[in-house]
């Protein structure tokens, strides 16, 4: 499994630089998940930074040698930059921002920024009074009119103890920042419609029918489609997962509101991913309020609107993926289900399997389509969204 995990940064090369904020002592986390997807990462931490973080914990974490010298290695603020995919200051001091905007290079970090070419991500952090000074303002608008980009950072509470905008983004939220700048770009401009998560049928104001759907591989799935360039809608049922950024997110409870969502935004878009686990009954009534337990009690349910078959008939078809989580090996029903629903492709899992189907990381499926079928071994939700989203690529062309 972590094996098929390091394929979503295989060979790409992370120049990691660290200034002097408290948020550095995070930098160690950073430095893991990013080998963890396959990156190789190189570190340049500034005289200040190293208060805060030790260069050695980072030389463990990345197995590389951590740089900090402008003149021990002279030509490494040449050297470095050239090797380096992408380079990413987390945590990004107000002072290393307005030296970049400034064309400052007096240590080896700011150095190496005067002399990259390529694309540089940023995540601020600092004391909000830092942050809101005009003069931070202007540098940082600066940077960011010449291609820089920006990830946080977060109102909250700061480490001074004060509350207000300038925490360091999620450590998640700057590898997922990484993995989009770093994404092959095959869906620019696409609009691509994905569903995600359960649906509740209520019965009364408490009570309410739902399934064991976590939204995890409906969420895996947009942020994959949203790195590769599409402007993506993710329809959610109620999940506890963290909404992704750059997208649209619409958040709905019902299997009704699940559908028209689904038909408002469809006409726009050029597929449809259907991984949510849409309820398949309703209750035929629904109690204003709360039933009591000593009444007698039936319950009458009927079948919801089936959003597919609405979908399709649409003037405009667009490329429908759904997916069969079945229990039991049971794919010729998944080829069924695709066919009779019209559908381009069908994802398949058993999700009895150990590793399979419901609020786990993993999933082991099988990939359906006219052409075939492609059988995968377990692998992370986000490796199963790239192969499907490859697959795709591969039937349409
Ligand atoms: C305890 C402490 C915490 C600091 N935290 C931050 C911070 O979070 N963000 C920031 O921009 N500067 C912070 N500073 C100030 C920087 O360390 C200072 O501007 C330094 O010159 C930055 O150097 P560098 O950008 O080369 O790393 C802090 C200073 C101290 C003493």
């Amino acid at each position: 499994m972590r094996k098929k995990e390091r394929i979503l940064l295989k060979n790409k090369s992370v120049l990691l630089g660290i200034s002097g904020g408290v948020a550095a002592y995070k930098t160690v986390d950073l430095v893991r998940r990013l080998k963890d997807k396959g990156a190789s990462v190189v570190v340049v931490i500034t005289e200040a930074a190293k208060n805060f973080v030790t260069p050695l914990s980072l030389e463990v974490a990345s197995q590389n040698r951590v740089y900090s010298s402008l003149f021990e290695e002279p030509m490494a603020h040449i050297k470095l930059p050239v090797a380096a995919d992408l380079v990413v200051i987390a945590p990004a001091t107000a002072n290393i921002i307005s030296k970049f905007a400034n064309g400052i290079a007096d240590d080896l970090l700011s150095t190496c920024l005067l002399s990259y070419k390529g694309k540089v991500i940023i995540a601020p952090s600092m004391n909000w009074r830092m942050y809101e000074n005009p003069v931070f303002q202007e540098n940082l608008g600066k940077i960011l009119s010449l291609g820089v980009m920006q990830v946080g950072p977060e109102k909250g509470d700061l480490a001074c103890g004060e509350e207000g905008m300038g925490r360091m983004a999620d450590i998640s939220d700057i590898v997922e920042t990484v993995k989009g700048a770093l994404s092959r770009k095959d869906l620019v401009d696409e609009n691509i419609v994905v569903t995600a998560g359960p649906t509740r049928e209520h019965l009364d104001p408490v009570r309410f029918i739902s399934n064991r759907s976590s939204g995890k591989m409906g969420f895996s799935l947009a942020r994959a489609a949203r790195d590769r360039g599409a402007n993506v809608t993710l329809i959610s049922g109620p999940s506890q997962l963290k909404k992704p950024v750059g997208l649209t997110f619409i958040q709905v409870e019902t299997a009704g509101e699940m559908l028209d969502a689904v038909k408002e935004k469809i006409n726009d878009a050029k597929v449809l991913i259907m991984s949510a686990a849409v309820s398949d009954f309703t209750p035929v009534e629904k109690s204003k309020t709360k039933v009591e337990k000593d009444e007698k009690f039936t319950l009458k349910l009927r079948r919801t609107d089936d959003i597919i078959s609405e979908v399709i008939k649409s003037k405009r078809k667009p490329f429908i993926i759904g997916f069969a989580a079945e229990t039991g090996k049971n794919i010729n029903r998944a080829v069924e289900k695709m066919k009779k629903k019209k559908m381009d492709m069908i994802v398949f899992n058993d999700v009895t399997e150990p590793g399979s189907g419901f609020d786990v990381d993993t999933n082991r499926v099988v990939i359906i389509d006219k052409k075939g079928r492609t059988r995968l071994g377990l692998m992370s939700k986000d490796s199963v969204a790239e192969a499907v989203l490859d697959r795709m690529m591969k039937i349409r062309a």
